[in-house]
């Protein structure tokens, strides 16, 4: 089975980034052929910076390699080390009906926040189709806000398929249930562009000031509470055994608990569980050379699969 995720760096890693594609992509490198990049030719729609776009770039690396991505099982690149996907795209757009692109939701949410209508911004799926039939993924594990690309992605390679002959992998999303949204502080979708997340490097003072601002409803400390739609409750479950969430929605129903408890008790879990890889980033950071090594290193294996897909498709496209 081969497996292959990305990440744009187009700010901090958030929990939900976390808990929908990175810790899915560590527990599926124990069982498949692992692939995992940073997608900085799709940041670029949004991140206009040369020096930003380079920093957020090795920090998402970092990011990868301290929550589990390990480089002997997964082959860590950045997507701009791979420029084939390129290619592939442009023989991938040539059989994308407009219809496909204009019906994706990513697609018109951004342009209703405000992003420039680029065509970079439209075509964003027919690279990210490129990025997964390169390597011939199975799976891709992703959070909910990302299938209808991945379907775009199959559709795509069914129909280069039955127009030039067996050329592409028909991959499957990997969307697990309990994380496929992950809530923001405020209830709706944790995302960048809300404004909304919880970053997973954050700690100390601001990391609680994030926590204290989770949006709950304003019931008093003795009221009876239901767990269920309550967005602390909703985090708290990420982070907890079932005995401790069986345990707390017990305590928000008899009353007594009060949301400020509750936020403080989800703190203790953030903390527990980054605790450790908050430091293992730490390590990492101070020894860069080893981590753009990794990162070349991927690369150079991305690059053999992505080379042998595009001759084929180059191949049967008539193209040599
Ligand atoms: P990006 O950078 O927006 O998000 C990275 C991953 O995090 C997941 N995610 C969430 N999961 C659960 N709850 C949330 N609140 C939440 N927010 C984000 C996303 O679903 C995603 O899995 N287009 C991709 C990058 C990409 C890619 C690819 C992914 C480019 N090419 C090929 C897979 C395969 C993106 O924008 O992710």
């Amino acid at each position: 089975m081969r497996i292959l995720t990305g990440i744009q760096p187009s700010g901090k890693l958030h929990i939900g980034n976390y808990f929908g594609a990175i810790k899915p992509a560590t527990e599926l490198q124990e069982q498949g052929d692992a692939y995992i990049f940073i997608a900085n030719y799709h940041a670029m729609t949004t991140v206009q910076d040369g020096p930003a776009l380079r920093e957020m770039t090795k920090d998402v690396a970092l990011d990868y390699l301290a929550c589990g991505i390990d480089p002997e099982k997964t082959a860590l690149y950045r997507q701009s080390d791979l420029p084939e996907v390129h290619e592939l795209a442009w023989l991938l757009s040539v059989v994308c009906p407009m219809g496909l692109l204009e019906r994706c939701h990513s697609y018109k949410d951004k342009i209703a926040k405000g992003i420039a209508a680029s065509h970079g911004l439209f075509a964003y799926p027919v690279l990210m189709a490129a990025d997964i039939l390169a390597v011939q993924s199975n799976v891709v594990p992703v959070g909910k806000d990302q299938k209808q690309h991945v379907e775009v992605t199959r559709d795509l390679a069914i129909k280069f398929n039955n127009q030039f002959g067996e050329v592409f992998t028909i991959p499957e999303p990997a969307i697990r249930e309990n994380v496929a949204v992950v809530p923001g502080i405020d209830g709706q979708k944790m995302s960048k562009s809300y404004d909304n997340t919880i970053e997973i490097f954050a700690e100390g003072k601001p990391l609680k000031k994030r926590v204290m601002s989770i949006v709950t409803d304003s019931k008093e400390l003795e009221d009876p509470k239901e767990p269920e739609g309550d967005n602390v409750f909703a985090l708290y479950k990420l982070f907890a055994s079932e005995e401790e969430q069986n345990d707390l929605a017990e305590r928000y129903r008899a009353g007594g608990l009060g949301y400020g408890h509750a936020k403080l008790e989800l703190l203790e879990k953030m903390n527990e569980h980054f605790g450790p890889i908050r430091e293992k980033r730490r390590e990492l950071a101070a020894n860069m050379d080893y981590v753009e090594d990794v990162l070349k290193t991927g690369a150079e294996k991305a690059r053999v699969l992505a080379c042998a897909t595009l001759q084929k498709a180059r191949q049967a496209a008539g193209l040599e």
